[in-house]
């Protein structure tokens, strides 16, 4: 996927490097995902499956696994979804560290498989 660059997108990027020297220095990168998934289950799970096994009940969003798993599913990706307005799906208004939060939570789902189609 080609995104433009845009100025916006390159504050992502230093967030995300932010965060990723965070991470070397010890477990910030599991402290923000385990963060992450905490903030799904209160702000998201309504709608999406957060986890790797459905929490009961009905949803009207992709279950975060799938998101997840899509080729075009990137930490700026998500970050340009989350700040902008959807027609099927309330604007969430999370502080910038909730958002990394939970992007890193979502990322960090790829590649693991669950879930029945
Ligand atoms: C009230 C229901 C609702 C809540 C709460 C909700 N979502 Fe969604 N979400 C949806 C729906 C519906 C869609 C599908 C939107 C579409 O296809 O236009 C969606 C789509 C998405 C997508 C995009 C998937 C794609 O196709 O690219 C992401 C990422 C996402 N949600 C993340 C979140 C996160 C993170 C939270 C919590 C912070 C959240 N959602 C909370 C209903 C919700």
């Amino acid at each position: 996927m080609t995104v433009k660059v845009s100025a916006i997108s390159r504050a992502v990027l230093a967030g995300l490097l932010a965060a990723g020297i965070g991470a070397s220095a010890g477990h910030a990168a599991d402290d923000s995902r385990l963060r992450g998934w905490t903030l799904a289950r209160q702000l998201c799970s309504d709608c999406h499956v957060i986890g790797r096994t459905p929490q009961p009940g009905t949803f009207v969003g992709p279950a975060f696994l799938r998101i997840a798993n899509m080729p075009s599913t990137t930490g700026p990706a998500l970050n340009v979804f989350l700040q902008n307005h959807h027609q099927r799906m309330p604007s969430l208004r999370l502080d910038r560290d909730e958002m990394d939060a939970v992007i890193d939570y979502i990322l960090s789902l790829k590649g693991i498989e669950g879930l029945a189609p």
